[in-house]
Order: structure tokens, then C-alpha cells, then sequence
């Protein structure tokens, strides 16, 4: 942990929350997770937290804990509930979202693509097919031009890897494939998405910040001194961290950093690679909370690629909330030393702002800086949310 353990962020500094679409609004009727939802491979999302209509309460609440921005989706199937017919209603309602967020002096970033696809897009074969790409970049572009006035800034695409590869490698995502191959080529061609997107939106709307959130997950040798483990963890490190990076041709305004996991790696003559788990606390989803690697990452990306950093995603399933708070801090402190000598680091969104649909996992891990009762859909702040205060009196 650093020495320094008084905050002292940059005065422009954004703290905010991020949410997605599908986990949050409810009855996203068109897209490709309803439709297996429907079939019962995947937990019903029903109304979710019901955002749709309650954004209003959502946004007072994140403007009462202490937050000055929020990172939210919007829904394609939404926006293109059929192929080509562009839903102006739909437009209108975020339109309505993003003006209640500037009047509450909320920035304002909004992901374009947050793991869902309409169901028209994905019968299509998604972003397997290299040809459909042209389909996403019309939306992004139709989109962008449209509400160029209510957002700050845009992420085109959220976790390229984990989509492609829950969707196309692990299959526990729509559309359940478990092929390596196929993985591969979705990961790539949403490399070729984002690239072809950013063009399309700087010739229609050149103001739009435009840049994209990406999982890094941090890697260190098990044993420091250890040849192959140091030469494990740079090469891991490099396919996992920066290889889609360095294909998108410097192609955006700033990155987003997911950090939520670390592995510490060694070098085993008989299994190759191994992950060995430090003795570090575990959330209720058993993932280990190692804040270090968020300095390593973001001093990483800013040495390479040189462009303003915003940390997009970074939370802890923690139903009781006896460690939330301690894991944001600690996460900021780190997040301060990286800004403190030189990255330029220009927000953190804590994931998430309300509890959520998480996924194949349903209701049960419990993100949320509010809790939300799914019977009842009542909000009630969580302890744990007094951080943003502490850290911004
Ligand atoms: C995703 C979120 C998800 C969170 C927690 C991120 O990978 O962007 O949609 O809820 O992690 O699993």
C-alpha cells in the first residue's frame, strides 16, 4: 500500500459509478440475452432494477453519496429493435436519461456496445462475421451523431476479450460456443469494430471523444527472480494486455481500464503456466483483490500508449459490505501514485452504481454502492458508499 494515505486527487478528477443496459433497465425484449433468457439457459433479467423508469432516483442517489460522473449503455436493440429502423422513441429516452444526468452535474460516459446485441444482429452470426461490422458502425455512428450534445464521452466497446471469450471460448454466453478459433476471430474483428467506428463517428460528429473499455488483468511472477516465470508473465502479459491494443493503430481518445483480476504466474516443467493465488482477500465471488496491480496497469498503458486513462470498471461483489469501502480506497490510493508521478489518470467508475443483473450469475452477487431489493425495487445506500465523501468532503 502506498505511504501517502490522505487522498489528494486531481481537482477535475471524476468519481463516479458504471452500470450497463441489459443489467439494469429491465425488459430489453429485443436483444440476444432475452431471447435465451426466455429459453432458460440463462436466469431471467425481468425487469432488472427497473432503471428504465427509476433512472431519476438512481442519479439523485449517486449524486447524494458524493459522485460527480456516471458510465452507463445504451441498448442497440433498443435504439435498432429491427434491422434498419432506427426507433426514435428510443433515442428520445436517452436522450431524456443523459439531460437529467447533466442537470445533476453528472459527466456523462456512454459504452455503445456492453455485451448484448440485438437478436436480429446476432442471427446474423454477430461479430463472427466480418462482414457485419458495417451494421454495428452504422448504429454507433447514427447513435453518436445524435446525441453528441448530452455526452462527454464515448467507449465504443466494453471487455472485446471477455465477450469473446465467454461467448465464443467458454461458451457460458450467447451464442455458447466453445471454439478457440471462433473466439479468435470475434476478438479480432471487434478490434476492426472499434476501428471502423471511430472513423465513421470523427467524420460525422469530429468533437466526440471517442475511445473503449478494456480488461486488463495484472500479471507478476510468482517468483521474482525467476527467469521463466518473469518471461511467463511478460509474454501472457503482452497477448492478454496489450496485443487487441496495439491493433487498433493508436485509433482513440483515451482508454478505460477494467481492473478486477490478478494472477501471479509460474513456470511449471510438466503443466507449463500455472496461476497461484496470493493469500489476499476474496470477494463473495471468489475473486482475490490484489489494488496494487490497478498502479501497475495504469502506469503500464500510460507508458505505452500515451493517452488519457480513465479507470471504467472496478468493484467488488461484497453482499455485507464489510469490504467495499476499504477496497475502494485502497484501489484510489494506488490509482493517486500512479497520477502522482506522471500518468494521466482522469477518473475512476466504481462498478456498480446499484446492485445488477450479473449475468449467468444472476441476482446474487451483490456489486452495488445501493442496494436494491429485486421484490420491492427499494434503494438503500450501502455503509460502504460514505468513501466519496471522505475522499471529496
Ligand atoms: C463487466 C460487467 C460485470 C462486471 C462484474 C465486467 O467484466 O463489464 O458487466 O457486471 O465485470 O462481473
Amino acid at each position: 500500500m502506498p505511504n501517502e494515505t490522505k487522498h489528494n486527487l486531481p481537482a477535475n478528477f471524476l468519481l463516479g459509478a458504471a452500470s450497463s443496459s441489459h443489467q439494469v433497465e429491465g425488459n430489453n425484449i429485443h436483444n440476444d440475452w432475452w431471447f435465451w433468457e426466455q429459453k432458460g439457459k440463462l436466469p431471467a433479467s425481468r425487469v432488472a432494477t427497473d432503471h428504465f423508469n427509476r433512472y431519476k432516483e438512481d442519479f439523485v442517489l449517486a449524486k447524494q453519496i458524493g459522485l460527480n460522473a456516471m458510465r452507463i449503455s445504451i441498448e442497440w436493440s433498443r435504439i435498432e429493435p429491427v434491422e434498419g429502423k432506427f426507433d426514435s422513441a428510443a433515442v428520445e429516452h436517452y436522450r431524456k436519461v443523459l439531460q437529467n444526468m447533466e442537470a445533476l452535474g453528472l459527466t456523462r460516459m456512454v459504452t455503445l456496445f456492453h455485451f448484448t446485441l440485438p437478436l436480429w444482429f446476432a442471427n446474423k452470426g454477430g461479430f463472427e462475421k466480418k462482414k457485419n461490422i458495417s451494421l454495428f458502425v452504422r448504429y454507433a455512428q447514427f447513435v453518436v451523431h445524435e446525441l453528441q450534445n448530452e455526452v462527454n464521452l464515448w467507449a465504443t466497446i466494453n471487455e472485446p476479450e471477455v465477450y469473446s471469450g465467454n461467448s465464443y471460448r467458454v461458451g457460458v454466453w450467447p451464442p455458447f460456443v466453445k471454439n478457440i478459433f471462433t473466439s479468435g476471430r470475434v476478438f479480432s474483428n471487434l478490434a476492426k469494430a472499434h476501428i471502423a467506428a471511430y472513423e465513421a463517428i470523427k467524420k460525422t460528429t469530429p468533437k466526440a471523444v471517442v475511445g473503449l473499455a478494456k480488461n486488463n488483468v495484472y500479471y507478476e511472477p510468482s517468483r521474482s527472480r525467476h527467469p521463466l516465470d518473469r518471461v511467463a508473465t511478460y509474454i501472457t502479459h503482452w497477448f492478454g494486455n496489450r496485443w487487441w491494443l496495439n491493433k487498433l493503430n493508436n485509433k482513440f481518445d483515451f482508454l478505460g481500464l477494467n481492473y478486477y483480476f490478478y494472477h501471479s504466474l509460474k513456470f511449471n516443467l510438466l503443466k507449463g503456466v500455472i496461476h497461484v493465488d496470493k493469500t489476499a482477500p476474496k470477494s463473495d465471488m471468489g475473486w482475490r483483490t490484489w489494488p496494487e496491480g490497478i498502479y501497475h496497469l495504469t502506469t503500464d498503458l500510460w507508458s505505452t500508449y500515451n493517452k488519457p486513462i480513465y479507470i471504467t470498471e472496478n468493484g467488488i461483489a461484497n453482499a455485507r459490505d464489510d469490504m467495499r469501502q476499504d477496497f475502494i480506497e485502497q484501489h484510489l490510493l494506488w490509482v493517486e501514485k500512479a497520477i502522482h508521478e506522471g500518468a494521466d489518470v482522469r477518473g475512476y467508475f466504481y462498478w456498480s452504481l446499484t446492485d445488477t443483473y450479473e449475468w449467468q450469475d444472476g441476482y446474487n452477487p451483490k456489486f452495488g454502492l445501493i442496494e436494491v431489493n429485486f421484490e420491492s425495487q427499494v434503494r438503500t445506500v450501502r455503509p460502504s458508499s460514505e468513501i466519496f465523501k471522505k475522499i471529496r468532503p
